[in-house]
C-alpha cells in the first residue's frame, strides 16, 4: 500500500475542495485537470479494478481551473458484484481526505420526452429502486442534492433520476412504470453514493448524461458501447466539464 500512502500524502498537501466521479464515457473530462498525483483503483483500500469497459479506474489529484480537486475516473457498481460498501468507496475516501463537496456524473437513459441523447440533466431528486420491495416504497422525503449547487446551473432542466441495480437495461413496461412514478431518467449508479455522501455531511450535486432514449421510447436496441460512444463525444464531454467547472469554481469548498 506504498502507492496509497504516497497518494494520501499528496492529498493532504493539496487539500482538494471537491471530489468528482466521472461515469461511463466521461473519463476524458480529466483533460481539464493539471495532474499532481494519481493512483490506480487497485492501489486504493476498499477499491476494485473496474470490469466495465469505459471506466478508467484511476484516482487523480490536481488543479481544475486553479481549484484543488480529487477526481475518480470510473466507479465501482453493484452490478459488477460489489457490495454497496465497495460501490461507495470513492465517497468514503473523498470524505476521509477532507473533501466537503461531491460532484457525481453518470450515463442514463432518458424517460422524459424532452430529454435526448447528448443532453445533460442535473439531478434534483432520485428514486432509489435498489432494495427488496423498493418499488412499493415512496421516495425519500428529502432530496440529498444541494439546492445551492443546483442553483448554479440555472439554465438547465433538472430532473428525477431512478436508480436500478442493472446490469440489464429495463423493459419497456418498467420504463412506463418509472415514468408514472415521476422518473425523468434511469441509470445504475449515483443514488447510494449521493446518500452516503450526504450522511457523511458532504454537499452533493449530480449530473446525468443522457445517452439514449430509455427502453421502448425509440426503435433502437440499447447497448453499452452506444452509451459510451454518446457520453464520450468530445462535444458532450466538453459540456459536462463546463458544468462541473462551474460547480467547482463557483460552488466553493462545500459544507464546512
Ligand atoms: N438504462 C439504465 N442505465 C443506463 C441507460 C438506460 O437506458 N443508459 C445509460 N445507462
Amino acid at each position: 500500500m506504498a502507492a496509497f500512502a504516497a497518494f494520501r500524502d499528496s492529498a493532504r498537501s493539496l487539500a482538494p475542495e471537491a471530489a468528482v466521479v466521472l461515469g461511463s464515457g466521461l473519463g476524458p473530462a480529466v483533460e481539464r485537470i493539471s495532474i499532481v498525483a494519481e493512483a490506480k483503483f487497485g492501489d486504493l483500500p476498499g477499491f476494485a479494478v473496474p470490469t466495465v469497459h469505459g471506466h478508467g479506474g484511476r484516482a487523480i489529484l490536481g488543479h481544475w481551473a486553479g481549484v484543488p480537486v480529487l477526481v475518480f475516473q470510473g466507479r465501482m457498481h453493484f452490478y459488477e458484484g460489489h457490495t454497496w460498501e465497495r460501490a461507495t468507496a470513492t465517497v468514503r475516501l473523498a470524505a476521509e481526505l477532507g473533501v466537503r463537496k461531491l460532484l457525481l456524473t453518470n450515463a442514463a437513459g432518458g424517460i422524459c420526452d424532452d430529454l435526448h441523447p447528448g443532453d445533460l440533466m442535473p439531478i434534483r431528486d432520485h428514486l432509489k429502486l435498489l432494495d427488496r420491495d423498493a418499488w412499493k416504497r415512496p421516495a425519500e422525503p428529502i432530496s440529498v442534492y444541494s439546492p445551492r449547487l443546483l442553483a448554479l446551473l440555472p439554465e438547465t432542466f433538472t430532473g428525477t433520476y431512478a436508480a436500478l441495480t442493472g446490469p440489464t437495461y429495463e423493459t419497456p413496461a418498467e420504463i412506463r412504470a418509472l415514468k408514472a412514478m415521476g422518473a425523468d431518467a434511469v441509470g445504475m449508479s449515483t443514488a447510494v453514493e449521493a446518500e452516503t455522501a450526504a450522511k457523511l455531511g458532504l454537499e452533493v450535486a449530480a449530473i446525468s448524461c443522457i445517452t439514449n432514449k430509455a427502453a421502448g421510447l425509440s426503435s433502437g436496441v440499447l447497448d453499452h458501447s452506444d452509451v459510451q460512444h454518446v457520453a464520450g463525444q468530445p462535444e458532450v464531454v466538453g459540456r459536462m466539464a463546463n458544468l462541473l467547472e462551474r460547480l467547482i469554481v463557483e460552488g466553493g469548498p462545500g459544507i464546512p
